[in-house]
C-alpha cells in the first residue's frame, strides 16, 4: 500500500512539470480518489497528447507520462495498435462537437491487450485482446487505463489492423447501407469518396447482399489502378469526377438500376454527382465532408425528383443505448475480416514515427492509405 502512494505521489509530480494531470490523458482517475486496496498499475506510457486545439502537426507532441495507479473497477490495456482518423484530426482542430477537455491524449479507437486489472474486475485477465467498445478517446498512448466496463474481450485471432479499426468506420458503413432506405438484392447505391474506408466497406458489404455499388473517386494520378483495386473489392461500377462531366450521368451506367441511396463523404461538387445518380425519391446521407466544402442542391432535384437529404454520426447513434448491438456487429465485422472476406488499405507505422504518418493522414503527401500506429 505504501509503494502504490508513493508511486501515485510521484505521478502527480511528474506530471505537475507539465501542468498536467495524467487522469485527463486517458480516463484515468484523479490522484486524490484512489483507494488504498487498488490493485491495477499502469507503466509509464508514451502518449501523443495535445494541449491547446490547432494544426495537428503543430500542437501534437510525444511525451512520457508518469505511471497511475487506478481503481478497482478498472483494467490498464497495453495498446497494440490505433488508427488515424478524419474525425480525431477534427478533435484536435476543435471543430468536432464532441471531444476531450484539453490537455487530451489523441486518437478515440484502437486495439491492446490487457495489462493488469483490478481487484474487482471480472471476465478480464492479462492477455486478452480488447478494444474499447463504444470507442472511447485517448488510444494514442502505449498503456490505457479505464474502467472494465469499456472493454469488449474479442478473439485473439482478430488481425490486430483490423481489430484496431474496425468501430468507426465499417460500422458506420454498416449502418448507413441498413438505416436510411430498405435494399433488396439487385438494387443500387452510389457513393463518393469510394477509396475511404468507409467506401471500401460499403463496397463489400453491398456486394454480400446482392446491392450494385457506383462509387465516384477524385481524379489523380494512378485513377486506373484505384479504379481496378475497388472492382477488385466488388464494386460495379467506378468513376473519376471528370469522367462524370457529361449531361446526363446516368447513360454511363450499364445494367445498373437508378440509386435510391447515395452516400456522400465530400461535400461540394462531389455531393452534386451523387444527387445527380440518385432516382426519383432517393435519399443521400453525408457523413462526411471531406472537402470543407458545402453540399448545394439544385431546387430541381427537390422540386422534380423530391430528393431527401439526410445526415448520419455514429456518435449519435452509440449513445442510443446501442452497445450491445454495437459489440455484436465489431465481432461480425471481425469475423469477416479474419476470413479475409472484408478488407481495406492499411499502412502499419511504428509508433516512433507517428508524425510522419500525421503528415500522411492530413493529406501533405497526396492519397495515402489510412494510417494506423503499430505501438
Ligand atoms: N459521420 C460519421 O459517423 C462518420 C463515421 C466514420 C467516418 N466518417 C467520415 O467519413 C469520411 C471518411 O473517413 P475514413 O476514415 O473512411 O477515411 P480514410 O480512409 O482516412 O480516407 C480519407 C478519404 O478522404 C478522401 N479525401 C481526403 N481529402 C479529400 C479532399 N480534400 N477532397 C475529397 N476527398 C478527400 C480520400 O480520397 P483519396 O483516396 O482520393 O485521397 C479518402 O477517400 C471522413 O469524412 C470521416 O470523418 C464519418
Amino acid at each position: 500500500m505504501v509503494v502504490a502512494r508513493s508511486i501515485a505521489l510521484k505521478a502527480v509530480n511528474t506530471a505537475s512539470l507539465w501542468g498536467l494531470n495524467r487522469s485527463r490523458f486517458g480516463g484515468l482517475p484523479k490522484v486524490q480518489t484512489v483507494r488504498a486496496l487498488s490493485t491495477v498499475m499502469s507503466p509509464p506510457s508514451k502518449a501523443v497528447v495535445y494541449e491547446h486545439h490547432g494544426p495537428p502537426d503543430s500542437v501534437t507532441r510525444m511525451i512520457e507520462l508518469p505511471p497511475v495507479e487506478g481503481q478497482e473497477n478498472q483494467v490498464c490495456v497495453k495498446m497494440l495498435a490505433a488508427p488515424i482518423n478524419p474525425s480525431d484530426i477534427n478533435r484536435i482542430e476543435g471543430v468536432y462537437p464532441v471531444r476531450p477537455q484539453v490537455p487530451a491524449v489523441g486518437g478515440y479507437e484502437g486495439v491492446g491487450e490487457v495489462y493488469s486489472v483490478g481487484s474487482a474486475v471480472k471476465g478480464l485477465s492479462p492477455g486478452d485482446l480488447v478494444i474499447p467498445s463504444p470507442p472511447s478517446s485517448g488510444t494514442w498512448q502505449t498503456y490505457v487505463v479505464k474502467d472494465h466496463d469499456i472493454w469488449h474481450k474479442i478473439s485473439k485471432d482478430s488481425p490486430i489492423e483490423y481489430a484496431a479499426t474496425v468501430t468507426v468506420n465499417p460500422l458506420t458503413a454498416i449502418r448507413m447501407l441498413e438505416d436510411f432506405t430498405t435494399l433488396s438484392a439487385g438494387d443500387s447505391i452510389v457513393q463518393n469518396g469510394a477509396t475511404c474506408i468507409v467506401g471500401q466497406c460499403v463496397i463489400q458489404l453491398a456486394r454480400y447482399r446482392g446491392i450494385h455499388s457506383i462509387n465516384i473517386i477524385r481524379d489523380r494520378a494512378g485513377s486506373d489502378e484505384v479504379k481496378e483495386r475497388l472492382k477488385a473489392l466488388g464494386a460495379d461500377e467506378v468513376f473519376t469526377e471528370s469522367q462524370l462531366e457529361v449531361k446526363n450521368v446516368k447513360s454511363l451506367l450499364s445494367n445498373i438500376p437508378e440509386p435510391a441511396l447515395g452516400l456522400n463523404c465530400v461535400g461540394g461538387h462531389a455531393a452534386s454527382l451523387v444527387l445527380k445518380f440518385l432516382r426519383q425519391g432517393g435519399t443521400m446521407v453525408t457523413y462526411g465532408g471531406m472537402s470543407k466544402k458545402p453540399v448545394t442542391v439544385s431546387t430541381s432535384s427537390f422540386i422534380f425528383k423530391d430528393l431527401s437529404l439526410r445526415g448520419f454520426w455514429l456518435q449519435k447513434w452509440l449513445s442510443a443505448d446501442k452497445a450491445k448491438e454495437c459489440r455484436d456487429m465489431v465481432d461480425y465485422l471481425l469475423r469477416l475480416a479474419q476470413e479475409r472476406k472484408l478488407k481495406y488499405e492499411m499502412e502499419l507505422v511504428p509508433f516512433d514515427k507517428f508524425h510522419s504518418a500525421l503528415e500522411k493522414a492530413l493529406g501533405k503527401h497526396g492519397s495515402q492509405p489510412k494510417q494506423v500506429i503499430k505501438f
